[in-house]
């Protein structure tokens, strides 16, 4: 059976029994601080376990996108070594929000599994929770029963909290689990060791594919478990391991959802990836297949992630997506001689394959192999300079050892990978201090622990059972309550208290746009007692409003006031964005698709796909097509609740990596329009005037345009009319500035030509000078002096002089404008005969002017603050010949 029809029996399956089949999250997270990637399928519907909000159907089942590469799932240092873990891998999952609980849950999974998927039964074992007194949770009896009536007790296993007790995160919703472990080994192999002892122990063909989650606690801050209101099931199936089963094979990669993608490297590199059927291969063979394995597989996150949107960065989840690909970069360039970019190639063969189900990855195919190429070229030179960087020091080093602070220093400032660097200094006969680079390594993640350290208290809730609702698009002034708060302590930010309301007019960050500031006041007290809302922000369908410290009495009536000026110029900005937007469509094209945004009241920025520098014309025309339709005084046409379907049909635009409900806002400013969730003016003449003030490149094929309208235009120009008067005044106010300035610059050149040539003229006469200074110790040509030059001119003297022999040794000393300078020069040969190394050198030197510089072995500089130490200086410089 193919992947694709493996994937639709299991949606059709759980249709059939009423569920509601949607369609994946996109694989990066908004609105959820906890997690920067959905690693489970739950994640999206993490709200409805809680009791934030309500499900659209009580029955739900999809496949998700997840991927564990940080947090409390993290596979990524395992994937390649083996055949069953991955970075990005698809989850089946089936939902009951407070409908069903075990009885259907665990006799579906065993339907679909032997029934439909005709897995046998003997080759099937299942795990149930033994229970935890600490806890007081008992053993799960239920279940146990239950799986009774369907597989010989023999075949089930107890399991403990460690693998029978699934939990999210530190905190939030979890419960007891029931897994189901598939034996794929054969019968020979059965028959010596049973599959049950194997259960749960990192075999590679004894492995977990389906865990029934029973989600019934809320683990809270302090550790400790409460009851939910309801009960929920949420399942996980590895939709790899899956197709590992059904296709009868013995590692994932050896299943269709891997195959294609392993052909084309094998036919990019020339090599060949052996399947798991074949035994005994060699160490060579092996590293082949784990590189491509780590190749194939980090290839689908990486392009997935792009897709919705997560560029690679220096950054959060963007830094995660750098890093995996790097790693698969640098085990094609050690391992499979891949030395430049191919990854990028791989695009395609994923969009073919997996396009149908997951239209992202086909229709945006070409700026993720784009990205995936720049980010390809720019890290293969990094390793490039690593690799020299390496080779210098061990050129310096003295000893068979390797510094692993230094080591270190080239894995955290380049991304130089340090099982690489032990590798070349294996092959080069030198070895890695390890426990050097393992303190280091320990030392900075003690350091940004520290740095990034959140203590978050569990909510105290006032009102209980109230969903919060956002008011702020008809208002911006409301009395409300106080329903719950919460305390978080972090390294970053101090104490923040989180404020949620009954109701709010505070728009919360999102779609780019900035949360909103304001005051919360006890509403009888005249503004007595206000405290300041800092920002807002959504989280798991809650509007949490910041504020550094909480009202005297919280069960008060409150006043919450937006900050309307800050929203007035916010909302100007999103505004514009949006007729920016069409107007980038219209001029470059409907390839440009929106790729990340951001509003505020100062200014909006906006990053899209397009290829090319945009041109000045094509910048004006995109500001004169935005101020056209300010001028036009369009009027906001705002539909609030309309089926997605049919905003789709009127042609609003949605963006890749958002998550829709079925019912969406839009945004409509003439032929506009966008679904977007923040807030707008009411008619396009408030935004006065628009301006671009940036345009640049944030990543391949992906431009980014910094722009300001209204009040900051005019500040804008005013600023640049100041300067233009400051000008005029230095130049004496002439009657053409332009003139004047061109007039500068052309005496400025000719003076600069008649300075070199004097230079030139002094260098050669000081050559003469010079010369006859130059002494001979211990058989070296040797002068040491300080030259009325600039650095240069000592340089080119350097040079000079040094065409007058072999066995020079020159130390030349300048002090233009007071600042010191030293330059050594060594003839090459005296470098060769007497291991004289001008950079050392000159690094001995600079400690003399208070400084430090560098160079070749034959000539190096070094610049420094003290003048008056060129004395000193040069007369150590002796003790280099002596
Ligand atoms: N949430 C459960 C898991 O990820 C199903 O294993």
């Amino acid at each position: 059976m193919k992947s694709q029809d493996i994937r639709k029996q299991f949606l059709d399956f759980f249709q059939s029994k009423g569920h509601l089949i949607v369609p994946s999250a996109p694989i990066v997270l908004k609105d959820d601080p906890t997690l920067m990637f959905n690693n489970s399928g739950m994640a999206q519907f993490k709200e409805y376990f809680l009791g934030n909000g309500t499900p659209k159907s009580k029955r739900i089942a999809d496949t998700q996108k997840c991927l564990r590469v940080s947090g409390k799932h993290n596979d990524l240092e395992d994937v390649g070594f083996d055949t069953y873990h991955h970075t990005m891998f698809e989850m089946l999952g089936n939902w009951s929000f407070g409908d069903y609980f075990k009885k259907e849950a665990i006799n579906w999974a065993w339907e679909l599994l032997t029934e439909v998927y005709k897995i046998p039964k003997e080759n099937l074992y299942v795990s149930v929770f033994e229970g935890n007194p600490d806890e007081n949770v008992p053993f799960d009896q239920e279940a146990w029963d239950l799986w009774k009536g369907l597989i010989d007790e023999d075949r089930i296993i107890l399991g403990n909290k460690k693998d029978n007790f699934w939990e999210m995160g530190d905190q939030g919703p979890c419960g007891p689990c029931s897994e189901i472990h598939v034996d794929l080994r054969s019968d020979a192999e059965k028959a010596l060791v049973s599959g049950k002892s194997l259960v749960n122990n990192d075999h590679p063909q004894v492995v977990e594919i389906w865990n029934n989650v029973f989600m019934e606690f809320n683990r809270k801050a302090d550790g400790s478990l409460e009851k939910l209101p309801a009960q929920h099931v949420d399942t996980g199936m590895g939709f790899e391991r899956l197709c590992m089963a059904l296709q009868g094979k013995t590692s994932n990669y050896d299943t269709d959802v891997f195959t294609p993608l392993i052909e084309k490297v094998e036919q990019i590199t020339g090599l060949k990836y052996t399947s798991n059927e074949i035994q005994n291969i060699s160490e060579e063979q092996n590293k082949t297949n784990i590189a491509i394995r780590v190749v194939v597989d980090h290839v689908r996150a990486v392009a997935f992630a792009i897709a919705d949107g997560q560029l690679p960065s220096n950054t959060g989840a963007g830094y995660v997506i750098r890093r995996i690909l790097r790693r698969a970069i640098r085990y094609g360039f050690t391992f499979l001689g891949t030395k430049e970019p191919f990854i990028n190639k791989l695009v395609e063969v994923l969009a073919n394959q997996m396009g149908e189900f997951f239209p992202e990855i086909k229709s945006q195919q070409q700026l993720v192999a784009n990205v995936i190429r720049e980010e390809e070229a720019s890290f293969l030179r990094t390793l490039d300079q690593g690799l020299q960087l390496l080779d210098k020091v061990i050129l310096e080093s003295k000893e068979k050892i390797i510094n692993g602070e230094k080591a270190f220093e080239l894995y955290d400032t380049f991304g130089f990978p340090i099982d690489l660097t032990a590798l070349i200094l294996r092959e080069k006969g030198y070895e890695l201090d390890e426990e050097g680079f393992n303190s280091a390594m320990q030392a900075q993640k003690t350091r940004s622990r520290a740095a990034s350290e959140v203590s978050t208290e569990d909510w105290s809730v006032l009102i209980p059972g109230n969903v919060e609702t956002f008011v702020g698009y008809d208002q911006t002034e409301n009395d409300v309550k106080i329903t719950r708060i919460r305390k978080v302590d972090s390294k970053k930010d101090g104490v923040l208290y989180q404020i949620v309301l009954d109701h709010t007019p505070f728009y919360p960050e999102g779609g780019g746009q900035v949360g909103d500031k304001g005051i919360l006041s006890p509403a009888l007290s005249k503004g007595e007692g206000a405290i300041e809302i800092i920002d807002t922000k959504k989280e798991n369908n809650l509007i949490l409003h910041f504020a550094k410290q909480l009202p005297e009495n919280v069960n008060a009536s409150f006043i919450a006031k937006v900050n309307t000026g800050l929203r007035a110029s916010t909302s100007k900005n999103h505004s514009a964005t949006h007729l920016m937007h069409q107007a980038l469509r219209k001029i470059l094209g409907t390839h440009v698709e929106q790729k990340g945004s951001l509003v505020n009241p100062n200014y909006l920025r906006f990053d899209f796909s397009h290829f090319a520098k945009m041109t000045e014309a094509e910048l004006q025309q995109v500001e004169d097509f935005v101020n056209a339709r300010i001028q036009e005084q369009l009027p906001l046409i705002e539909r609030r609740n309309i089926p997605i379907q049919q905003a789709l049909n009127e042609g609003a635009m949605a963006l890749f990596g958002e998550k829709y409900g079925d019912n969406v806002r839009a945004i409509k400013f003439g032929e506009s329009m966008e679904l977007c969730g923040g807030i707008h003016v009411k008619n396009t003449a408030e935004i006065w005037n628009f301006k671009i003030i940036s345009e640049g490149a944030v990543a391949a094929g992906i431009r980014r345009i910094e722009a300001i309208t209204s009040d900051a235009v005019k500040a804008h120009f005013e600023l640049q009319e100041n300067t233009l008067n400051e000008v005029k005044e230095a130049l004496k106010n002439p009657q053409d500035v332009l003139k004047a300035v061109h007039s500068l610059q052309e005496d400025n050149a000719k003076l600069t030509k008649q300075i070199e040539a004097l230079m030139k003229e002094k260098v050669k006469n000081l050559k003469t000078a010079l010369m006859v200074e130059i002494h001979e110790i211990n058989g070296v040509q040797f002068l040491a002096k300080q030259v009325d030059l600039s650095p240069e001119g000592a340089k080119d003297l350097a040079y000079e002089l040094g065409t007058f022999g072999t066995n020079l040794f020159l130390v030349l000393a300048t002090a233009e404008e007071g600042k010191p300078t030293l330059s050594c020069y060594i003839s090459k040969e005296l470098v060769a005969s007497k291991n004289l190394n001008a950079g050392t050198i000159v690094r001995e030197l600079g400690k003399f002017i208070q400084g430090g510089g560098g160079g070749q072995p034959f000539f190096a500089t070094a610049g420094g603050k003290n003048a008056a130490g060129i004395k000193d200086a040069l007369e150590k410089a002796m003790d280099f010949v002596k």
